[in-house]
């Protein structure tokens, strides 16, 4: 079974997650343990060299929460010339991802079991990435939660750092005042540009989430935020 690296350090106790002792089904546990050595990357302190993990030169996109994985998995099959790194702390999920991976005979697709605040600061380099993607992040309505939201100015600019020139960050949410906290930070972050007035269009491209499909069906009004690296 792969290393876990996500508990909750005494370094930093505030965490935008709560690891669950999620039951993991048999076929998500076997991917864990066969195909993490193929499709996984360990977390590291170090800047990766993606093109020397990918086999190639490519644009490298990243998301953060990937859930199950099914909008990863979509994505990645319809944009083969691009690289994915996608990470997420559930291991349920990673089974899952990691399965879909096999499946579609997905090569530009590798997984990160970590947090993603540390994967951002240390295993990614400054100006290298054509994307990030974080769809519905967890929205932590509470007040007293607010702490844990993954979209804090600290870390956005972290986010923002790691984009290419032009490179964009795509947040969706179906959480209203999540979404207008993470456009007055997004807009007041000044290496970003905002692609719309305010909100952007739901992208054609955009698969529907398993988080979105709920938030459809208990009527909640979906966000998509879209800012450039200048
Ligand atoms: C509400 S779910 C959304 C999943 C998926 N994007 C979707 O739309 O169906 C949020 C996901 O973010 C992950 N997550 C939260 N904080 C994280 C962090 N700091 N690093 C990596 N993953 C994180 C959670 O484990 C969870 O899978």
């Amino acid at each position: 079974m792969l290393a876990d690296t996500t508990e909750e350090k005494p370094r930093r106790p505030i965490r935008s997650y709560v690891l669950r002792q999620g039951r993991l089904s048999p076929a998500q546990r076997r991917a864990c343990d066969d195909l993490f050595p193929r499709y996984g990357v360990p977390f590291s302190t170090e800047v990766v060299d993606w093109a020397g993990i990918f086999g190639r030169r490519a644009p490298v996109m990243l998301e953060i929460g990937f859930g199950m994985g099914e909008t990863t998995a979509l994505i990645a099959d319809a944009h083969r010339d691009v690289d994915f790194v996608a990470v997420d702390v559930h291991l349920p999920g990673i089974g899952s991802l990691l399965n879909r991976i096999d499946a579609f005979h997905l090569n530009n697709v590798r997984v990160i079991r970590h947090d993603a605040v540390e994967v951002v600061e240390t295993m990614m380099a400054p100006a290298s990435l054509a994307a990030i993607h974080v769809f519905f992040p967890d929205p932590w309505p509470k007040k007293r939660h607010h702490k844990r939201r993954l979209l804090k100015p600290a870390f956005v600019r972290a986010l923002a750092e790691r984009l290419a020139l032009r490179g964009y960050l795509h947040v969706a949410t179906d959480w209203r005042a999540y979404a207008e906290d993470v456009l007055a930070t997004t807009q007041a972050e000044s290496l970003l540009a905002n692609t719309a007035e305010g909100f952007a269009e739901r992208p054609q491209w955009r698969p529907l989430t398993k988080f979105e499909a709920r938030g459809q069906r208990l009527g909640h009004e979906v966000f998509d935020l879209i800012f450039t690296r200048r």
